[in-house]
């Protein structure tokens, strides 16, 4: 956390403050009296939320909290999602209106209207019913950004099947772990994607995991690049079983309990946690966010999330929030550099793009890319520029303020987790006088605290433990087939609140900064991967005896792997450079690329406590090039010194 008290100690003498203009406050969807209106009857607030969706059978009770942490929300309530995301849109006049603006890495296009979509959804949904897949079984999704991925996890939600996306940049192990922790029956992939002017294979992983998976009965694959595959006996190519099938289906109105998806996120240990979210509460919450926070007009608007439908964020604010909200929306498959770095602009002028949410390290990125490449393209189209999946530091802030908002979008800076489903923490956007670098407070019905170690509530000017203090709808309700984990991970440390693991502070003013991961979870490009997990990935190989990792500050990933590696006896003479490269490359076969350490360096010795824990505060004063701090507690305190030494004589980056 010193890095971000550092920003917040500069911040002190940062006063500046961006109100929303006349024009954009006056015609805002979300106004200040939707605080009002949550603090005066909160649970007849998120009732009122929840009746903007199609239900099926209205609810009878708003939540059951006699059981925490497992809250029940609009109980007794049924609703079918792919119903509220697409069929009711064509149903109200709405069939014409295109749902979204799909733009391949080579420049293929391909805009699908509400109509198209819904035929598109049924077929999806009469084979995965015809594959023998039925309300509860699971699907796993290993999946390029394209529109068969929308309309796979759409079917899937249409029939009750929960999907489970793994995104496409993952190892065939991290695959194959999770097919079968959630006990998959059917797969849906592709042959490849495209990135960055290449063909890159999906099918030999999922061929890999698959092998060793029994529970999986079938592979659906779509055709996107036309390169070879290996094809086996599960495998059922999308383009003539999908299609053939008859575009009439009758959705079915599940229960709002019902299980929606899983979806596997980093925790403290080695194995990741299959964050488990429901039906109504879900898609009230994440269609509420999507329209107050990002202000959507569905008439005008052109909505762009340029996340990943493997992450959190494509699944709340690509497919469910933005659809439920009949959203018209562009998707892009490929890198923000192919064919070169201004094609992020490129999209933007050509498809007048109003809504941009994006991550601080992308923001980052084109900093250091330079201005040329935005201000080549006419970008007058954007209204409203949002942030997403770690702090964002003020000169990021203001450099996406100034150049890609032209100093006149309001920012809108989105705390939330793959946990909490949806937005909890952000400004409203016709409402909030924003700081740069804070997310501001708690969105109308959101409960948040910043406590102290012992669980009190700290006011003004003070940091501490980020927490959520109220059930709120799109809360997970679980982890998949391990409740205790559930309830020792995020309700244990103060059972009457949820744990984010986030640091956070209040400034004089109570807006709230949050100051990054208190816990061993690492955030590189805004995605969590953790500590104990890259450690494992090390010790599998051979040459290793014992692995360190921590996440060091950087300037454009917010957080990079840095991993210190003791190698197994008889090694001493391994030459140090092929050896760091084959570690580093073996961490991206075992995991996937972006789990690849920074750097990784090799020690004689790690700093440990009498009681053999890893100091590795120790660890990250030496990947930050900073002097070393309080080594008292070490059992051999001359071990620092024998790292130091032995560092001199290892290689480093590539
Ligand atoms: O540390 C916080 C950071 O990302 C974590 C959640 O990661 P994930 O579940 O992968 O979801 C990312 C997308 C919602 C949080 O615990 N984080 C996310 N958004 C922000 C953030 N940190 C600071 N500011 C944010 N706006």
């Amino acid at each position: 956390m010193s890095d971000a008290n550092e920003t917040l100690s500069n911040l002190a003498h940062e006063n500046r403050t961006f109100a929303p203009s006349a024009e954009f406050a006056a015609q805002a969807n979300a106004k200040a009296d939707l605080y009002d209106q949550a603090e005066a009857d909160r649970l007849g607030f998120w009732a009122t939320q929840a009746r903007g969706l199609d239900w099926e059978t209205d609810f009878a009770e708003v939540l059951d909290w006699s059981n925490p942490p497992f809250a029940k929300w609009f109980v007794g309530g049924t609703l079918n999602v792919a119903y509220n995301c697409v069929d009711r849109h064509v149903h109200s006049g709405h069939g014409d209106q295109v749902a979204i603006r799909f733009e391949g890495e080579p420049g293929d296009q391909r805009n699908v209207t509400y109509r198209e979509l819904l035929g598109e959804v049924s077929k999806a949904a009469n084979a995965l019913t015809a594959l023998g897949i039925t309300a509860g079984d699971r699907v796993v999704i290993y999946m390029p950004m394209i529109v068969e991925a929308v309309v796979a996890m759409l079917a899937c939600a249409r029939i009750g099947a929960p999907h489970s996306v793994v995104f496409a940049g993952f190892s065939a192990e991290a695959l194959r772990s999770r097919i079968d922790d959630a006990s998959a029956k059917l797969v849906i992939t592709a042959d490849g994607q495209n990135r960055r002017g290449n063909v890159m294979s999906l099918k030999p992983a999922v061929d890999e995991a698959v092998a060793s998976c029994p529970s999986v009965n079938s592979v659906l694959v779509v055709k996107r690049c036309g390169n070879d595959v290996t094809w086996g006996e599960k495998d059922v190519w999308w383009h003539e079983f999908v299609e053939s099938q008859s575009p009439e289906h009758t959705p079915q109105a599940f229960d709002s309990e019902h299980p929606l998806f899983i979806l596997y996120t980093s925790g403290t240990t080695g194995k990741p946690k299959g964050i488990l979210h429901t039906t109504g509460g879900y898609l009230t919450q994440v269609t509420y966010t999507h329209r107050n926070v990002f202000d959507l007009k569905p008439e005008t608007d052109v909505f762009w999330c340029t996340a990943d439908i493997g992450w959190v964020t494509g699944h709340s604010y690509i497919v469910y929030g933005p659809l439920a909200n009949r959203a018209t929306q562009v998707i892009y498959e490929g890198t923000p550099d192919a064919p070169a770095k201004d094609r992020w602009w490129d999209i933007v002028e050509r498809h007048g793009v109003t809504i941009l949410y994006t991550a601080p390290t992308a923001i980052r990125t084109f900093m250091k890319w330079g201005d040329e490449f935005p201000e080549s393209h006419d970008l007058s189209s954007l209204r409203l520029l949002g942030s997403v999946g770690e702090p964002i530091n003020p000169e990021a802030w203001i450099w996406y303020r100034r150049v890609i908002g032209g100093d006149r979008c309001p920012i809108i800076d989105t705390w939330w987790q793959t946990e909490t489903g949806a937005m909890m923490i952000s400004p409203l956007p016709g409402v909030t006088a924003t700081k740069p670098g804070s997310a501001m407070r708690a969105l109308p019905g959101i409960g948040v605290a910043i406590v102290d170690d012992a669980g009190s509530p700290l006011g003004n000017g003070s940091g501490g433990f980020l927490v959520l203090t109220e059930p709120w709808p799109a809360m997970l309700r679980g982890i998949w087939g391990d409740n205790q984990r559930f309830i020792d991970t995020y309700w244990s440390k103060w059972p009457q609140y949820y744990f984010a693991g986030d640091g956070a502070k209040f400034d004089d003013d109570g807006a709230i900064w949050l100051l990054g991961r208190v816990d061993d979870v690492m955030n590189v490009s805004g995605h969590r991967i953790s500590t104990t997990e890259v450690e494992s990935a090390l010790v599998s190989h051979p040459s290793v005896a014992e692995a360190a990792v921590v996440g060091a500050a950087d300037e454009t990933t917010g957080q990079a792997i840095v991993a210190f590696v003791i190698l197994r006896g008889g090694l001493e003479g391994a030459d140090g450079t092929s050896l760091v490269a084959t570690l580093r490359n073996h961490v991206a076969t075992e995991i996937g690329p972006i789990a690849k350490p920074r750097q990784v360096m090799i020690v004689p010795e790690l700093p440990k406590t009498r009681s053999g824990k890893i100091l590795r505060r120790l660890l990250q004063d030496i990947a930050e090039h900073r002097s070393i701090g309080d080594s008292t507690t070490l059992a051999d305190p001359a071990v620092m010194n024998l790292i130091s030494a032995g560092l001199e004589s290892s290689s480093t980056d590539d």
